[in-house]
């Protein structure tokens, strides 16, 4: 029988999770549920599932193995532990939640239940991370001891939701370093925060009258509603191994990049660097040595394809699950760690 998925959220991520889904045997989506009738009948339409609703507990009612839910992230600790307890299978799109206390309670909802939350770290399943993992797993970098990480956007605010804080929670690092940072603390050993230093900063705002570059923009993006998140976050994490990683994240800056990441680590035997291309250096026989891994480059669908079709292997067949809840828990502490610390200027402890 094939396993019955809904989808929560019919926004413009939503769209990676069924094309996704629609690949896969076996699986079909029922039912998707948006707050707004039109864009969840247009999911609908768009990709053959038999019903759209308007409220997720009328969604629940559809007998569902699975749901992804792809909402406002004020909205993910809720719709969560509704489908769990409900006793249907998660995968919460990242940033688990608004904050570490709800992340818990998540978790908790998860073991209670039974049923399994994933979270959609969907960068863990990028090709160039899926090759440095193994590198990393090999003993290729020796022990690695510290990172640094960006996520930079010229004039990158998506508006809507992700512009007002208490519906997202913050700006660009709730958004786009949560990426950065469980990157780094994945392939780094999950090492746990001891101590954050940050500073958030507030200047440019959503800059609604810049119409190029393209950029992501919220399903309900209105040039005109200002934003009320950082535009930018500078973030100096030190782990319990003795490991550190420094973080740059941005929505907007003077800069002369429309979009710009990184992801270095550096290791006791070699270090490697993820953008632009992917490089590990180190020294062979008294030379200082660069070698360049061929890695095919993933078109943006790629990583979600992988993503949900190990979701559903978890669901279906019982597989480990390679982004458990326990990891949203640990990556909101240092979230909540970094805005503390810019809040109160000066560095936090980790708990
Ligand atoms: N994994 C990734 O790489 C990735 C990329 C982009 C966005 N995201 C995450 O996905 C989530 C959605 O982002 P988006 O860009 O699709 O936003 P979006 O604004 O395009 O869509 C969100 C949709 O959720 C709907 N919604 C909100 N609350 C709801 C509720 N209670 N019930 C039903 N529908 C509800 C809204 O009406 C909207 O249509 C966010 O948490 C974001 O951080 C993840």
């Amino acid at each position: 029988m094939a396993v019955r998925i809904g989808v929560i959220g019919a926004g413009t991520v939503s769209k990676h999770h069924m094309e996704a889904y629609a690949k896969l045997k076996d699986v079909k989506v029922e039912v998707v549920c948006d707050l707004n009738e039109a864009r969840a009948r247009k999911a609908a339409s768009t990709y053959s599932i038999p019903r759209a609703v308007m409220n997720h507990q009328q969604l629940l009612n559809e007998k569902l193995d699975a749901v992804s839910i792809c909402t406002w992230n004020n909205t993910h600790a809720d719709l969560t532990i509704d489908c769990l307890k409900a006793g249907v299978n998660v995968i919460c799109e990242k940033p688990p939640a608004m904050n570490t206390a709800q992340a818990v309670e998540m978790l908790n909802a998860s073991k209670k239940s039974g049923k399994l939350l994933m979270i959609g770290f969907t960068k863990r399943f990028t090709s160039k991370l899926i090759a440095v993992k193994r590198l990393v797993d090999d003993g290729v970098l020796g022990n690695i001891y510290s990172a640094r990480a960006a996520f930079l956007r010229r004039a990158g605010n998506p508006g809507g939701w992700f512009a007002d804080i208490k519906r997202s929670g913050g700006g660009p690092l709730i958004d786009l370093g949560v990426h950065n940072i469980d990157q780094a603390r994945f392939l780094m050993g999950k090492p746990k925060a001891k101590t954050i230093s940050a500073v958030t900063f507030a200047k440019l705002g959503l800059r609604g009258n810049i119409t190029e570059p393209a950029r992501w923009l919220s399903a309900d993006f209105d040039p005109k509603t200002p934003s009320t998140v950082e535009d930018q976050t500078t973030a100096f994490i030190r782990f319990d191994n003795g490991a550190a990683l420094s973080v740059d994240v941005s929505y907007s800056q003077h800069r002369d990049t429309d979009e710009q990441t990184y992801l270095d680590l550096y290791g006791d035997k070699a270090g490697v660097s993820l953008e632009p291309k992917l490089v590990i250096s180190s020294e062979n026989n008294d030379y200082l040595t660069d070698t360049f891994p061929w890695v095919a480059e993933d078109v943006y669908q790629k990583p979600f394809d992988r993503e949900i079709s190990h979701f559903v292997d978890c669901v279906r067949d019982g597989a480990v699950c390679l982004n458990p809840a326990e990891d949203g828990v640990e990556i909101m502490k240092i979230l909540d760690g970094i805005y503390e610390s810019a809040r109160l200027s000066r560095e936090v402890q980790i708990s």
